[in-house]
């Protein structure tokens, strides 16, 4: 079974456009967004600019403040404490990572979003919230891996996660989020890295295993047990020459390989990168529903 991101990204959209429409009218605006870019990463303007698009598909208002890498820390400080206060923007996203050589102190940087607003879920209070399973906003890519199993309803309670990665974005939210008293949830969970020993002894035993590493194609074959569930959280651009824009993303999984092995399995495109927006999109009605207090 294919676990195709984009079907379940559009359902979830459709569902927010006409909640977004209604949301609108009783305040009298709609849901805004701010994402900051600082600098020129390919694959982040690519991001920012799919952010943008989705938006714009569902009715939230989205503010695009794209800057220079020399922008400087204080001219950045400065635009998130006014991003901040402003009444029209219910969520602010720093996209990440910040250049390198430019003096950001990324965290310092995280830590100044207002958490109320922190619709990435990357605060440190956020953060906290969500291992103590407080309401909280969830990181996007996570929340949209536990929201891609659900719809398809693969079971997790009960069963073996093992992640491979332990990214701020990705494996470390994820484990606390499986490992939630919940029914989507109460999975036993093995993180796993690069200084893991005996890996594939490891990713052998999971029933569901969660490709979060950063590298193209790094789980093979002989690393899933058959059956298994494998969810591919990598988007990898690798040079080919055949493509029109000389590069093809591949994901953290050998998908030729690995696919008739699994149960079920996410491609790359189509899998989990759509997810990703629609819990953005999610996670700022989330918040502008907070901060009119209205029920949800
Ligand atoms: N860079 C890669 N993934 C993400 C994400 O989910 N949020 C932000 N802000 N930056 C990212």
């Amino acid at each position: 079974m294919i676990l195709d991101g984009q079907v379940v990204s559009q359902s979830i959209q459709t569902r927010l456009q006409s909640e977004i429409s209604e949301l609108t009218e009783r305040a009298g605006r709609a849901p805004g967004l701010a994402v900051i870019l600082v600098g020129e990463n390919p694959a982040s303007q690519a991001y920012v600019g799919m952010k943008k698009k989705a938006c714009e598909r569902v009715g939230v208002a989205s503010f695009e403040f794209r800057v220079d890498a020399d922008y400087g820390e204080d001219k950045l400080i400065a635009l998130i404490e006014n991003l901040n206060s402003r009444e029209d923007i219910d969520g602010i996203l720093l996209q990440l990572p910040l250049p390198l050589g430019y003096g950001y102190d990324e965290d310092k940087m995280l830590q100044l979003i207002d958490p109320s607003k922190d619709v990435d879920g990357f605060h440190p209070s956020n953060v906290g919230k969500l291992f103590l399973g407080l309401p909280t906003f969830w990181p996007c890519t996570p929340y949209g891996v536990i929201e891609l199993l659900k719809c398809y309803q693969i079971p997790v309670e009960g069963r073996h996660v093992v992640i491979v990665g332990r990214s701020h974005i990705v494996g470390k939210p994820l484990a606390g989020l499986f490992l939630q008293k919940a029914s989507w949830a109460n999975a036993t969970v093995t993180v796993c890295h690069s200084k893991s020993q005996n890996l594939s002894e490891i990713t052998k035993q999971a029933d569901i295993l969660i490709a979060a590493i950063g590298q193209p194609g790094f789980v093979t074959a002989d690393m899933v047990r058959p059956g298994a569930v494998v969810v591919d959280v990598g988007i990898n651009r690798v040079v080919d020459v055949e493509a029109s824009r000389g590069y093809r993303l591949v994901g953290d999984v050998n998908y030729e390989a690995v696919a008739p092995l699994a149960s079920a399995i996410t491609p790359v495109p189509g899998g989990v990168g759509p997810m990703t927006i629609a819990m953005l999109l999610s996670n700022t009605v989330l918040s502008f529903k907070r901060r009119h207090s209205y029920e949800f």
